[in-house]
């Protein structure tokens, strides 16, 4: 068929991203397939999937560890824009896309590949993702989409890999289909595609159930510099291990999980549990010491952007110009948001129970203050609120009857 001779296909293990590869090469004509296999933190030994993609006929099976790029440069960047998609979702999957997609492009460019490919079906975010940020870094690639063009099922996928070597999911297969990293955790299918049903406590990994967390509060710190969160308890961690010690104390308290019914791009409702402590956490950090340190209005127009911001990395338009606008109204935003946050951790959920900030705090004690050190001129509020009200008094001397 020639649509490509050399291919660089993003792979995962699972039976889908397997099967591409005897697929891309028996229907599609494509004469080698190179593997990319990331390593995001979600804790899978990779070097059985580096061995299950040459035997499922890759002539080479590359594995990479991206995890500090991944939080350095898209989780970090989404505590600093409190992003959360509708609200609620800190973007855990979302956020890996973009990296894998560059990546993928980096080694289709060192092994001179023509196309790359990926094993995402054609009802998810995740090709979106996949397909926009290609095409964005590399407009010259093509872009191979097996499991979106197969319309196999599922367990005509499972039969067509075994008749090329690929064996079916061993055990009694999970009902569920699982997204992880080191940010978090998605389930969603089987039962849980009823939106009635709750979800089942085996479908969590990253965090306790209410019932099993301590009886005892906890009470942490957590420190910023520029928006970014740097200590937890006066300790300085680096980005990934920093990511890990918040996943473990929320995770620990069982914070951080959701149930929602989410707005998918491709147009369908769709039912999500996420567990995500670790950003859950930082995110409501972050959000409590911009706060204190930035200006109303600035906090103002942030939250609006924040939503778009969210709503760009869902849809998939990392690389895109809004996207890199916002980066830089978001990052200017930053600068002083310095200091600490406590939280007390207890039965599922994180209060804040005091921030401060030396330096950056626009909370001024003699104006606030109703004791003896106040300093707010009282006298002023009068022609103040003259000037404020005089539409209102206009309109109403106006109109009352
Ligand atoms: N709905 C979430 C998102 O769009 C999670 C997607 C999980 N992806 C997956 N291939 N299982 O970000």
């Amino acid at each position: 068929m020639g649509r490509a001779k050399k291919v660089v296909l993003a792979y995962s293990g699972g039976v889908d991203t397997s099967v591409c590869i005897p697929y891309l090469k028996q229907e599609w004509g494509v004469e080698e397939v190179i593997t990319f296999a990331a390593d995001l933190g979600q804790g899978d030994e990779l070097e059985p999937i580096r061995l299950k993609a040459l035997e499922a006929g890759a002539s080479q099976s590359l594995v990479g560890d991206l995890i500090q790029p991944f939080i350095e440069e898209f989780a970090f960047p989404a505590i600093r824009a409190n992003a959360l998609y509708e609200g609620r979702y800190p973007l855990s999957t979302a956020l890996a896309r973009p990296l894998i997609a560059r990546r993928l492009v980096e080694v289709a460019r060192e092994v001179g590949a023509d196309a790359v490919a990926h094993g995402c079906t054609g009802k998810g975010n995740d090709q979106v993702r996949f397909d926009v940020a290609i095409a964005a870094l590399a407009p010259d690639l093509k872009v191979l989409t097996p499991a979106r063009e197969w319309g196999m099922s599922r367990e005509e996928t499972i039969a067509y890999g075994e008749r090329c070597g690929i064996p079916a999911p061993v055990s009694k297969k999970s009902p569920y289909s699982i997204d992880l990293n080191l940010l978090g955790r998605s389930i969603e299918a089987g039962p849980l595609e009823d939106p009635m049903v709750a979800p089942p406590e085996e479908v969590f990994a990253m965090t306790r159930s209410v019932a099993d967390t301590p009886d005892a509060p906890e009470e942490i710190e957590i420190s910023f510099e520029a928006g970014n969160p740097v200590a937890i308890n006066g300790q300085r961690l680096d980005p990934v291990a920093l990511i890990r010690e918040a996943n473990r104390l929320a995770g620990t308290h069982g914070i951080g999980r959701l149930d929602m019914i989410e707005n998918r791009v491709v147009g369908i409702k769709s039912r999500e549990i996420y567990e995500t402590p670790g950003l859950l956490l930082l995110i409501q950090a972050h959000q409590e010491l911009e706060s204190l340190t930035l200006a109303a209005d600035v906090l103002r127009s942030k939250r609006q952007l924040e939503m778009q911001w969210a709503d760009l990395v869902y849809q998939g338009l990392w690389f895109g110009p809004l996207k890199d606008a916002l980066d830089g109204f978001m990052d200017r935003t930053q600068e002083h948001v310095n200091g600490v946050v406590r939280l007390r951790l207890h039965k599922g959920t994180a209060t804040v129970t005091g921030r401060a900030s030396t330096g950056s705090s626009l909370y001024v004690p003699e104006m606030a203050s109703y004791g003896s050190e106040d300093q707010f001129d009282h006298r002023a509020a009068e022609g103040f609120i003259y000037v404020w009200g005089l539409p209102t008094r206009l309109w109403a001397a106006t109109h009352r009857k």
